[in-house]
């Protein structure tokens, strides 16, 4: 029987995938766990801090787990406060869910990596799937190192460890915790509820994209795959759309005409400029069939019909 282990559950993307695998393997079956009480999850529910390898193990063992989703971390921008604690929070979190695995024999484990991997010597249009990866923030160098790892508990120990490299993740559930793409998320809650949005990035800069509905998907699409299939144990590169500020803006007054946006750069600028245009997913959408299904107009009637119903 699966029984999935959900680190960082009360984050945007946790709370997303815990009620989707719940939906997919039974409600009891998937234990969502974080730092702090749930928020936007329902029990069973545990208190879980990824630096507490011990407290890990014994919930493990106890609950019968055979997979981890780890979602916890700290991101790109948030990171940057404090580098040590974030490399710690990331890397250290990332050992004690490896080393936990590889004990209790684990069927399979997610590891989310980023667009953080890569620096300004990446191809910036069409970044190939194995390409220069030097990346210029404490998050991105954690999720290059991390990715690393992973391949090397798949190669030396036959850990069955999956990963994809999200882009910026757009839903109208929990809001996002500390990220450079989070102004994509803040921007329809601006709109939806009346208010001009001031953006911390430059109208033009262009970054990937990926609506919940279709990371969600594709994290469950790619730990169903039959193993043979896998053929990156890095990461993926997972893509569906790039935009900058000004485009979602223009997607957004079809809605609501009036709707004004003011740019204000701050320091997150030039981590996005660090970052990659667009994103070639090809060996996804090959090895394991990824398929997305919303752009960007298609996503911004959706999020603005929710968020208003709202
Ligand atoms: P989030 O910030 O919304 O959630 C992270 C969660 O981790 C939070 O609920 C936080 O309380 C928890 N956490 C932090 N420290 C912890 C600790 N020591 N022990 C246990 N829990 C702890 O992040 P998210 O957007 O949901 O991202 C989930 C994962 O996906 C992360 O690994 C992130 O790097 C990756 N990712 C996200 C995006 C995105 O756009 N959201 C893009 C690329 C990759
Ligand atoms: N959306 C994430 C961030 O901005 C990318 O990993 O940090």
């Amino acid at each position: 029987m699966t029984r999935i282990l959900v680190t960082g559950a009360n984050g945007q993307i946790g709370s997303e995938l815990t009620k989707a695998l719940r939906l997919r393997y039974g409600h009891n079956n998937v234990l969502a766990s974080d730092i702090f009480a749930p928020t936007h999850v329902e029990e069973p529910f545990g208190i879980v801090d990824i630096l507490d390898k011990e407290r890990m193990a014994q919930v493990v063992e106890n609950e019968g787990v055979t997979q981890i989703y780890h979602l916890a971390a700290i991101l790109s921008a948030k990171g940057e406060a404090d580098p040590l604690r974030t490399w710690d929070i990331n890397m250290q979190g990332l050992f004690n869910v490896l080393e936990v695995a590889r004990t209790f024999k684990l069927d399979k484990v997610f590891f989310p990596s980023s667009i953080a991997v890569f620096g300004k010597n990446t191809p910036k249009v069409g970044t190939p799937q194995h390409t220069v990866a030097e990346p210029e923030t404490v998050y991105g160098m954690s999720k290059s190192a991390g990715e690393n790892w992973c391949q090397y508990y798949c190669e030396r120990y036959g850990l069955d460890i999956r990963s994809v490299r999200y882009p910026g993740i757009i839903g109208h559930g929990q809001k996002p915790g500390g990220g450079t793409t989070d102004y994509a998320v803040d921007i329809y809650h601006h709109a939806v509820q009346g208010k001009d949005y001031e953006c911390f990035l430059k109208a033009d800069t262009a970054l990937p994209m990926l609506y919940m509905d279709d990371a969600i998907k594709g994290t469950i699409d790619l730990m169903e795959a039959p193993k043979e299939k896998i053929k990156v144990r890095t990461s993926y590169n997972l893509a569906a759309m790039s935009f900058t500020p000004a485009e979602v803006h223009a997607a957004i007054q079809k809605h609501y005409p009036d709707f004004k946006i003011t740019y204000k750069p701050d320091f997150r600028q030039a981590i996005a400029d660090s970052w990659t245009d667009s994103i070639d997913d090809s060996q996804a959408r090959q090895d394991w069939g990824w398929a997305p299904e919303f752009d960007l107009e298609r996503m911004t009637g959706e999020m603005v019909g929710v968020l208003r119903g709202r």
